[in-house]
């Protein structure tokens, strides 16, 4: 067997999620940055078939919310107590683990981005025709995200909800040259996913995406935007700091433990 054991007194407040832990009013309070996206990143980590669990506060309150991609063998987990984080990376240390605090030596950062609609500039020139994606595209999607991210769950592209979790496209010839996801929830937008294959680089696609997301938000009524880029994405970063965005605080990947042989 691989991996670290919890032993079950440590975890064993830990539970499913039910759906009275998934209102704002429970998570409130769980992060800095993406407290109004929670509720709607809980949904659609299980739509997509992942696992979210919670761990409950008093009062119907919850001390951390724990979601599982286990395609990506990726999770998240939102609490203000850095013990917790790091019982769920012992939990499935084969997982990497996005959390505020830097678990481990071998992780990385990720800087939060953060603007507001009205310190974004309207003006962007674009260089491509920008299209919104449609559901029936996933597979074409899920390839491009695979060619520069690794494995993606196509199951989160097929059911994402139009108008709430949209991706917008610029075509290549023949083949989807790039293309980003926003979301929105109320007044707060999410920028994330921007991928353009390697042989259309440098030349806008980036940037288009960026703004184009942006305008998708200004219409849609948000009012403001967040987005996390690891410090080393030195591309992605001057896309959404041209665009005027501004870094407002650090998150942490941890680096997974692959599984002992034996
Ligand atoms: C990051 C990424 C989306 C950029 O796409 P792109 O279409 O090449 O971006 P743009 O052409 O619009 O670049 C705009 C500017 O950003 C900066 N930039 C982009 N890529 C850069 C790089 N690799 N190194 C340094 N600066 C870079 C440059 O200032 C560039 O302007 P210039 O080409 O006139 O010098 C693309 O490299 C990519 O898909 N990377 C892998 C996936 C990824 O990192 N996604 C973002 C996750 S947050």
């Amino acid at each position: 067997m691989s991996g670290v054991a919890l032993e079950p007194s440590r975890f064993g407040e830990d539970r499913l999620a039910q759906p009275s832990d998934l209102t704002p009013q429970a998570l409130r309070g769980l992060s800095d940055f993406f407290e109004p996206l929670l509720p709607h990143f809980a949904r659609e980590t299980l739509r997509s078939g992942g696992e979210v669990r919670v761990r409950p506060g008093g009062d119907g309150s919850v001390r951390a919310l724990y979601l599982f991609h286990p395609v990506e063998r990726e999770a998240s987990v939102f609490t203000r107590d850095p013990a917790i984080a790091e019982e769920y990376r012992q939990h499935r240390p084969g997982v990497a683990l996005y959390s505020d605090f830097r678990l481990v030596g071998d992780g990385f950062a990720l800087r939060v981005y953060s603007g507001h609609m009205e310190e974004i500039d309207p003006g962007h020139r674009f260089s491509h025709p920008v299209r919104l994606a449609a559901p029936s595209e996933a597979g074409e999607i899920a390839a491009l995200l695979r060619n520069v991210d690794g494995p993606v769950d196509e199951r989160w592209i097929a059911t994402a909800t139009p108008g709430v979790e949209d991706c917008l496209a610029v075509e290549g010839p023949g083949e989807l040259a790039g293309l980003g996801w926003v979301t929105r929830v109320e007044a707060h937008g999410r920028l994330h996913s921007l991928a353009v294959r390697p042989r259309y680089r440098r030349a806008g696609i980036g940037t288009d995406l960026f703004f184009a997301r942006i305008e998708w938000l200004r219409r849609s009524g948000a009012s403001s935007v967040v987005t996390e880029i690891a410090d080393e994405n030195v591309g992605s970063r001057a896309i959404a700091e041209a665009g005027g965005l501004r870094a407002i605080g650090r998150i942490y990947r941890t680096t997974p433990t692959p599984p002992a042989r034996g």
